[in-house]
């Protein structure tokens, strides 16, 4: 079987470190427990950053047809923060309409480290399962145009852009016209000519948005920023909700005050390391028999996700 070409701007292709971890999860686990932990992986809690980003691109969403001028909103965050998870939730959570096509509502694209108009072009004609996506300098004018018709026909009015700090990156394509041959000069013809809401996903690394497209920057309306948790009521807020949500393994015991705070202190409130940890606790629970996470499948899920030896120091100890 030929493997299948890897699309970049596809936003649910699992990056580096995470193919290493579903790697080694496959290899180590039944998939019994296999199975526990993807319904555990699937849990989403809609937490108050996250509820008024999502707000935000709503607002977009609803408004990008009728305005003229177009609105962008940004959402910014380190790592791990739940920048690519907000924009998987919207797009699930889009409900039918006649009003665009199913599944073509809210596009989403990821940008690679250096992107070029090209990718970006070629990403969204890939989505749309536009037979030719390919695009070189020579086609560029004639794809995008085909793009604006696609987009405007299936009725698409948002456009995620995720990774959007390689923005920073960007490089321009030689061509005879003057504009319309960045990643920002693109996006903006689209914003104006579909037209089409835009919402970019970043870290902070994106500070000067001003910097490398102000007329991109001025169409941006809106900033949210997702953060790391401090330990506090949000955070138990957030690890009850999720441990509610476990409705066929028993996280009862994250729950616990006490506990939820050690998992603060163990994932310095970082929810790729959160969930990466509790998964993996549900992993080894699972493995042995058990029907609830306990302290010592946390300690074993420690030493799996951080290494004995990383120095890190297990909280679970005792
Ligand atoms: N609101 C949330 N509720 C539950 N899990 C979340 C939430 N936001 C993010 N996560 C989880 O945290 C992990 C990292 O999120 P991700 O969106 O990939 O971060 P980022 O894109 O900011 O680097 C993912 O496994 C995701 O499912
Ligand atoms: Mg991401």
């Amino acid at each position: 079987m030929n493997a299948a070409p890897i699309n970049e701007a596809e936003i649910d292709w699992p990056d580096e470190e995470e193919r290493r971890t579903i790697a080694r999860r496959l290899f180590t686990y039944s998939s019994h427990a296999l199975g526990a932990a993807v319904q555990v992986d699937r849990i989403m809690v809609n937490h108050p950053n996250f509820k008024e980003a999502l707000a935000s691109c709503d607002r977009v969403f609803q408004l990008s047809r009728e305005l003229t001028t177009q609105q962008g909103v940004i959402v910014s965050g380190p790592t791990g923060s739940g920048k690519t998870a907000l924009i998987r939730y919207f797009r699930n959570s889009l409900p039918r309409s006649n009003l665009f096509e199913l599944g073509h509502g809210a596009l989403a694209v990821r940008l690679s480290k250096k992107p070029t108009v090209g990718q970006l072009v070629g990403g969204m004609l890939r989505q749309i399962r536009y037979p030719f996506p390919q695009v070189n300098e020579k086609t560029l004018a004639v794809k995008r145009n085909v793009l604006i018709d696609a987009l405007r026909q299936k009725g698409t009015r948002l456009i995620f852009i995720d990774e959007g700090h390689h923005l920073m990156q960007q490089s321009r394509w030689r061509s005879h016209s003057e504009d319309g041959n960045s990643v920002t000069d693109c996006v903006r013809e689209l914003m104006d000519e579909v037209p089409l809401g835009i919402v970019i996903s970043a870290s902070e690394e994106l500070n000067d948005l001003e910097g490398v497209d102000q007329h991109l920057a001025s169409r941006i309306s809106a900033k949210h920023s997702l953060q790391a948790f401090e330990p506090g009521p949000v955070w138990l807020a957030f690890v009850r909700a999720f441990a509610k949500q476990s409705k066929a393994f028993d996280l009862s015991l994250i729950a616990e005050k006490d506990e939820a705070l050690r998992l603060q202190k163990a994932t310095a409130g970082n929810l790729r390391a959160f969930k990466r940890l509790v998964t993996e606790g549900v992993l080894v629970a699972a493995d042995g028999g058990a029907r609830g996470v306990e302290l010592g499948h946390m300690h074993a899920a420690f030493d799996r996700v951080y290494g004995k030896d990383a120095g890190l120091g297990n909280p679970y100890v005792g």
